[in-house]
């Protein structure tokens, strides 16, 4: 049986391989559920980015929110990667992997003024800058500290990006960038704010897009306004066109990270904008397919009536991953042990009590109890989402490489759940 997305994950005879570790052999060592991700699937993601920009003053900035594991943080410093960051706490992450404060850009419509100063301090290359009130902000907190800010103002180019509302944030009603009309006059309020530097332009339209045309339309606005804010006298040294390249999950084609940067570097040369530096921040893309999450089959509950549902609960909850309880996500489940059996249809379902934690409905699947299953492209948005909901432990981590395996997070104890927590005094 092929499987769609990373060839690091393929079945060898009927056992689930991540590169050369067979998915139960991991289970039996580590526990479930666990997290289990193919290292060169993450650096061969990277690199197809890297390659299609080879030659140009170029750098990927890997979206941090979508898997922030240290050991994965770690992988993409080595490569030479930089970092798109939206918390102080993301800051601390990079930093403790060995990123280089040079290579972090610093997104998210909500920076506070500690955030501001510590990525200050830090010596962030760029803050990606998403109103005018931020900015206001953080001049106050560059003076202050001495410092300058150097600053790209995201722009909302307001176009579709042909994807789940919840993660489309290019069009006017999100919350996210500063409207297309305003741009050229907040450029030149910045320019004149102590404490600040345009140094460049982005924009994020969006993730899990699929096509390419979005891109091409957002380049062209983003492009429009280069233009026009020059024509003030200003310079912008990059353009960030931000992430958000989808993978497979089921049957969508999304163009390779290679075709994307190609069809841009046409529509941005043709424009006579090709001796800008080009970045992107990418996150899912990069981690997405490379990791799965095994689980244990706890029980298999049949339906009572013949029309009903049967269900396949496992050690794995919504807490673990969120994606299919917040998006309605479609994510393939497969056994870690294939088994000549024909199969049954169940809705996969964890143990919290909820309805709506469930991992996917409607699977045919041949299993029993004490089976693993992997859900496959579970390396974005996973581990990254997961939450203690049940009062649950997260899951370990664990990172492949051809035969060997490192135990990158170790699964979380009851105790560590409730430290920090008091309880009132005796009386
Ligand atoms: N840059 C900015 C400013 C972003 O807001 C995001 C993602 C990225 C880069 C990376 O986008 P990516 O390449 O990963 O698509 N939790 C959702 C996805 C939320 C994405 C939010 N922003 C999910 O599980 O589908």
């Amino acid at each position: 049986m092929t499987l769609p997305g990373s060839p690091q994950v393929a079945y060898r005879g009927d056992r689930l391989m991540l590169e050369g570790c067979a998915v139960t052999d991991l289970a039996a060592s580590f526990g479930t559920p666990l997290y289990a991700y193919s290292r060169s699937a993450m650096l061969s993601a990277l690199s197809a980015y890297q390659q299609a920009l080879e030659g140009r003053d170029h750098l990927i900035c890997y979206a941090v929110k979508a898997n922030s594991s240290l050991a994965v943080l770690q992988t993409f410093a080595q490569a030479g990667c930089g970092f798109d960051i939206v918390s102080a706490g993301e800051l601390s992450r990079v930093l403790a992997a060995g990123a280089q404060p040079s290579k972090v850009v610093f997104s998210g419509v909500g920076k506070t003024r500690a955030e501001m100063r510590q990525a200050l301090d830090a010596g962030v290359m760029c803050f990606n800058v998403e109103s005018e009130a931020e900015l206001e902000t953080l001049s106050s907190v560059a003076t202050q500290a001495g410092l300058m800010a150097r600053i790209s103002l995201r722009v909302n180019p307001d176009v579709d990006a042909k994807t789940h509302p919840y993660i489309s944030t290019g069009l006017k009603g999100n919350k996210f960038g500063i409207a297309h009309e305003r741009a050229v006059a907040v450029y030149a309020h910045a320019a004149a704010l102590p404490g600040i530097e345009v140094v460049g332009i982005d924009c994020h339209i969006g993730s899990q897009i699929t096509e390419i045309s979005p891109y091409l339309d957002a380049v062209d606005r983003v492009l429009d306004l280069v233009e026009a804010i020059e024509a003030t006298g200003l310079r912008l040294h990059h353009l960030d066109l931000g992430g958000g390249l989808g993978i497979t999950y089921t049957d969508e084609k999304p163009p390779s990270a290679g075709d994307l940067i190609g069809a841009l570097l046409q529509r941005i040369e043709a424009r006579g904008h090709g001796h800008r530096k080009l970045m992107f921040e990418p996150g899912r893309s990069l981690v997405g397919n490379a990791g799965v999450l095994v689980a244990e089959v706890l029980y298999l509950k049949p339906s009572d009536d013949h029309d009903g549902k049967n269900f396949c609960i496992v050690d794995a909850a919504m807490n673990d991953l969120m994606r299919p309880a917040m998006y309605e996500a479609w994510m393939r489940i497969v056994p870690c042990r294939l088994r000549d059996e024909a199969p049954v249809t169940y809705d996969v379902v964890g143990p919290v009590c909820e309805s709506g934690d469930w991992l996917g409905r409607d699977r045919a699947l041949a299993v029993h109890a004490g089976d693993h299953l992997a859900v496959l492209s579970a390396g974005a948005y996973g581990m990254s989402m997961a939450s203690n909901y049940n009062t649950r432990g997260r899951a370990a981590e664990v990172m492949v490489s051809g035969a060997e395996s490192w135990l990158i997070r170790e699964r979380e104890t009851p105790a560590e759940l409730f430290r920090g927590e008091h309880l009132l005094p005796a009386r």
